[in-house]
């Protein structure tokens, strides 16, 4: 099963990156799948170390889909790396074996620690709807701009319905990045 999280990774100098990953959740091994070109493929193979971070606050996905962020963070406690504040619960994780087959290297790591802050609360449609959207946000220049339209407006409804005002600002953050025409960026979405 792919768990959604805000994958935590250190470059050799000690700068944090954070960034939206889909990774295959185990309780003894996570399997992170980063694109070669990311910033977290490449801290992973040069420090071999990473925190899973689990958050219900949905902002950091859509923020993270779309620009480089940093957000609040502390640092981990079995692994070299930071834990962000937001989440509810976390995961540290080593390196066990890196494949950097193009175009997404398969990097399975072995949970060194696991962190709890506070609860994670049930399914919500707004929130999913959210993470859909920031998912299509990373793929506007794969795909047609008529179905990523067609898709944020179903996906709206829903946050409409059932949103709070959290999961409203970070769709609305999403629908104005996705509303410039993809030939108008200059840097590319990675997924
Ligand atoms: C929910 C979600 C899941 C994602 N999962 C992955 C993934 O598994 N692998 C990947 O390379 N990019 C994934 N992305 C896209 C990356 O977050 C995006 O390319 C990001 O810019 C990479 O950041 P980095 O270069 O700082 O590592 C995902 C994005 C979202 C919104």
């Amino acid at each position: 099963m792919i768990i959604e999280s805000i994958l935590t990774t250190l470059d050799p100098a000690g700068t944090a990156n954070f960034a939206p990953m889909g990774v295959e959740w185990g309780e003894q091994e996570i399997i992170i799948k980063p694109f070669l070109e990311t910033t977290t493929f490449k801290n992973l193979r040069d420090t071999g170390a990473a925190v899973v971070n689990l958050t219900d606050d949905v902002m950091l996905f859509a923020q993270g889909a779309i620009a480089t962020v940093q957000f609040p963070a502390v640092p981990a406690t079995a692994v070299r790396g930071v834990v962000l504040e937001a989440a509810c619960s976390w995961r540290e994780v080593e390196v066990r074996s890196l494949d950097a087959t193009p175009p997404r290297a398969r990097v399975v790591t072995a949970v060194a620690h696991r962190g709890f802050r506070r609860e994670f609360l049930g399914f919500n449609r707004a929130r999913h709807a959210v993470l859909e959207a920031a998912i299509l946000a990373t793929r506007t220049q794969l795909l047609p701009a008529e179905q990523i339209r067609d898709e944020f407006a179903r996906l709206q409804v829903i946050v409409d319905k059932t949103a709070g005002p959290r999961e409203r600002e970070a769709m609305a953050l999403l629908s104005d990045f996705v509303r410039t025409a993809p030939s108008e960026r200059t840097e590319p979405a990675s997924r």
